[in-house]
């Protein structure tokens, strides 16, 4: 296995990752052109795994200067329990405690098990406004 730093290359597969994962219902947010806008971000760490040349999972998400939050990670079907959700959350810390960060949260909409198992424990909650034009009417 080998990580590395996503290239716009990578995005077509990541696409089908996600969606083997059901993780693709925001393609405006998770789509190919978000991706490139990822890349560029620099507060940003977007991260890929690889299996004899292929991409088989990726992890994203963002250092702010003082706090560090993943907001995805997907690994393929095929290629899950196999340790590569681990080497991917591992090696964003490291990038992130790398630039100064003490703390990591990761934003999870489904089971919490793997989560739990790389240490991470349940304390505030993330709510979301989507559309951002709901907030503007509140
Ligand atoms: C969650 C996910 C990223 C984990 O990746 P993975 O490569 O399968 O995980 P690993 O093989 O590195 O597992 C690491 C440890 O967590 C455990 N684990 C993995 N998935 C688990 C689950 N769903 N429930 C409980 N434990 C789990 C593994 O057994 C392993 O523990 P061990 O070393 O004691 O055996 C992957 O299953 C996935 O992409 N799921 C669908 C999308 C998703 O839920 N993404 C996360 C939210 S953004």
């Amino acid at each position: 296995m080998r990580i590395r730093d996503f290239e716009v290359k990578d995005c077509d597969r990541i696409v089908e990752i996600l969606k083997a994962n059901q993780q693709y219902g925001h393609p405006e947010m998770d789509g190919p052109e978000a991706m490139k806008r990822v890349a560029e971000c620099q507060a940003a760490e977007f991260l890929v795994a690889e299996e004899d040349g292929q991409v088989v999972g990726m992890i994203r998400g963002v250092f702010d200067g003082s706090r560090a939050i993943i907001y995805i990670a997907s690994v393929h079907p095929d290629y899950q329990r196999r340790g590569i959700g681990r080497a991917l959350v591992r090696a964003i810390a490291e990038r992130f405690k790398a630039r100064g960060a003490q703390s990591l949260s990761v934003v999870i909409p489904g089971e919490v098990g793997f989560w739990a198992k790389m240490h991470f424990r349940q304390t505030t909650r993330i709510m979301t406004a989507h559309p951002i034009d709901s907030v503007l009417e509140a």
